[in-house]
């Protein structure tokens, strides 16, 4: 389970993007966890996940076998969709985060768990910011999407006032499609969201009866809650990724 998305709402100064990408240094023990983390997940993946997400993870050439450096992804990534995934030492300011994201750059964390944390990890690590959001940014239709929501959550953020509502409804489309989607397809609901790739309990629990699966509507997204400390009980389902543009494209009309 993940606790907490990438970006926080403190307003400091973040330049974390714009380091270069030099060859991170894992042990292996690090590899290990990796390996542990993804054999685990995929077989349950195979029968719960978009078809999006399998064809991303072939196309940028992720494998159990070892953490990938992001050089060596982002070859793969780049010419496809135009994004990269930069290192960032952890949370981010909102700000920053997507700025970021509108530049096509996202903000990874390049360390990993401890084998002692393999089911439940506060912050976001590789695994989640890798594994669980990377691949879908090869899918050119999903790569649009989250630039857009990051040039709208850039241009909320410019003027500066945390008090705008706004601001608490991209989180909230941003935590129900991106941390934690759900889409029809194959016949039945398959999971998107990256919370939901790296995390079995939420996964579960998402494709359970535990949890209220309604039908995508932007302004009861909007509208509902999360909390971040907790299994999920309500989650949105859209009908195709295209649900997505028309979504993000309403909101810049509404918010132009
Ligand atoms: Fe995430």
């Amino acid at each position: 389970m993940l606790k907490a998305p990438e970006f926080s709402s403190a307003t400091a100064a973040d330049s974390a993007t714009t380091q270069p990408a030099a060859l991170f240094d894992y042990t292996g023990t690090h590899h290990a966890v990796w390996r542990v983390l993804f054999e685990r997940r995929m077989p349950a993946l195979e029968a719960t996940v978009t078809q999006v997400f399998l064809d991303g993870l072939a196309t940028i050439g992720l494998s159990s076998a070892a953490i990938p450096q992001l050089d060596a992804l982002n070859a793969r990534l780049t010419p496809r969709t135009g994004w990269r995934a930069v290192p960032t030492p952890g949370f981010m300011p909102a700000a920053a985060f997507f700025a970021s994201l509108a530049r096509r750059e996202f903000p990874t964390v390049r360390s990993v768990r401890t084998p002692q944390q393999l089911d439940y990890v506060e912050a976001p690590d590789i695994f989640h910011d890798v594994f669980g959001h990377v691949p879908l940014h090869a899918d050119p239709a999903f790569a649009s999407f989250l630039a857009r929501v990051g040039a709208l959550g850039a241009l909320l953020r410019s003027g500066a006032n945390d008090d705008d509502p706004r601001i608490t409804e991209l989180a909230r489309l941003f935590w129900f499609t991106v941390e934690f989607g759900l889409v029809h397809e194959a016949g039945g609901t398959r999971i998107y969201g990256s919370g939901l790739i790296s995390s079995h309990a939420d996964a579960a629990n998402a494709l359970s009866d535990a949890c209220e699966r309604r039908p995508f509507a932007l302004d009861a997204v909007l509208a509902q809650p999360f909390d971040v400390d907790r299994l999920q009980d309500v989650l949105f389902v859209v009908s195709d990724f295209r649900e997505l543009d028309e979504a993000v494209a309403a909101l810049e009309r509404r918010w132009a």
